[in-house]
């Protein structure tokens, strides 16, 4: 379950589009900040297109999925894809009312995805020197999703670089994918100032990777719902760490603004949940701005 959107002007120089919230520069404040409710309005299109990710390409090719497509209806969908099962299913296209490019992949339940954060091999591992030119080598992931982001990446029949990297794979995170495609095209297109939501996304990487993705992703937002244990996982102690930029909406529906990583603050993932036994793994499709994880 995530979301990748940015905007573009002509001649493949892309510009942020500023939908966004602008957060007061979280990481002074003494306090963990709430969203005023205008505000988390603003991520109600992205929750549904998120959800919408998770629709058959069949309904997405010409938005007619329902109430996931009926919350975005001046979409103009522009290619689908994905089976459900090998290839996660997949949509790309144009928002005319945000003036943004809307690339969404299907996400997992936490049923899926717990094997693979709980996995016995959760050694990390470096980034692919071909695909991540340049990145140092101190910089280090978990191994399945960089192994499905590779894949996927390979596997592309997308010509356009911002379009070969639409697919995943079965039991991976859609939202690892997500963020590891957001750094990829950070690096690949440097003049390109986009902007990254994602929902419920496990800890991808080291903590030189964390560092990295502050450094170079300078407008991601993760939300995450509540006690769901994916965003806890895998373990810090495995040496795994969140980047900034977390919203956790707590159990009082209130949208708390986390500053830095992993932040202990019971207002947040890592101090509410603290682990998996005092999880709610039910939280994990949300509702994010009522919008819930399925199609
Ligand atoms: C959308 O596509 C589905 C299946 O491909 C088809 O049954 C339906 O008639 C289409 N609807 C519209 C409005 O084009
Ligand atoms: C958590 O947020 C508080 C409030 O802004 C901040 O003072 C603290 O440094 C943060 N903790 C971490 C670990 O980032």
């Amino acid at each position: 379950m995530l979301l990748l959107s940015f905007a573009y002007t002509l001649l493949s120089t892309f510009i942020v589009s500023y939908a966004l919230p602008a957060l007061d520069s979280p990481t002074t404040g003494e306090v963990i900040t709430s969203l005023p409710e205008a505000e988390i309005a603003k991520f109600r299109p992205y929750s549904y297109y998120a959800s919408t990710g998770n629709c058959n390409p069949s309904l997405t090719r010409n938005w007619t999925c329902g109430t996931n497509c009926e919350a975005n209806p001046t979409f103009e969908p522009v290619a689908s894809g994905g089976d459900g099962d090998k290839v996660q299913f997949w949509f790309v296209g144009y928002d005319p009312t945000l003036d943004t490019v809307v690339v969404s992949h299907q996400g997992t339940d936490f049923s899926k995805i717990k094997p693979v954060l709980t996995d016995i091999d959760l050694d990390l591992r470096e980034l692919d020197s071909g695909l991540f030119r340049g990145v140092s080598q101190s910089v280090k992931v978990h191994h399945g999703f960089r192994d499905a982001h590779a894949r996927a990446f390979t596997r592309s029949v997308f010509q356009h670089p911002v379009l070969k990297i639409l697919s995943s794979f079965k039991d991976s995170s859609g939202a690892a994918i997500a963020l590891l495609d957001s750094v990829f095209l950070a690096l690949h297109l440097p003049n390109v100032v986009f902007k990254t939501v994602v929902y419920a996304m496990p800890r991808v990487g080291n903590q030189a990777f964390a560092n990295y993705v502050d450094e170079h992703l300078h407008d991601l937002r993760h939300i995450n719902n509540k006690r769901d244990p994916v965003p806890i996982l895998p373990g810090m102690f495995l040496g795994y760490h969140q980047p900034s930029g977390e919203i956790h909406i707590g159990d009082d529906d209130v949208w708390y603004v986390c500053p830095g990583q992993d932040n202990t603050s019971e207002l947040c993932s890592t101090g509410a949940v603290r682990d998996v036994l005092n999880s709610r793994p039910g939280d994990h499709v949300g509702p994010f701005n009522g919008a819930i994880m399925t199609c």
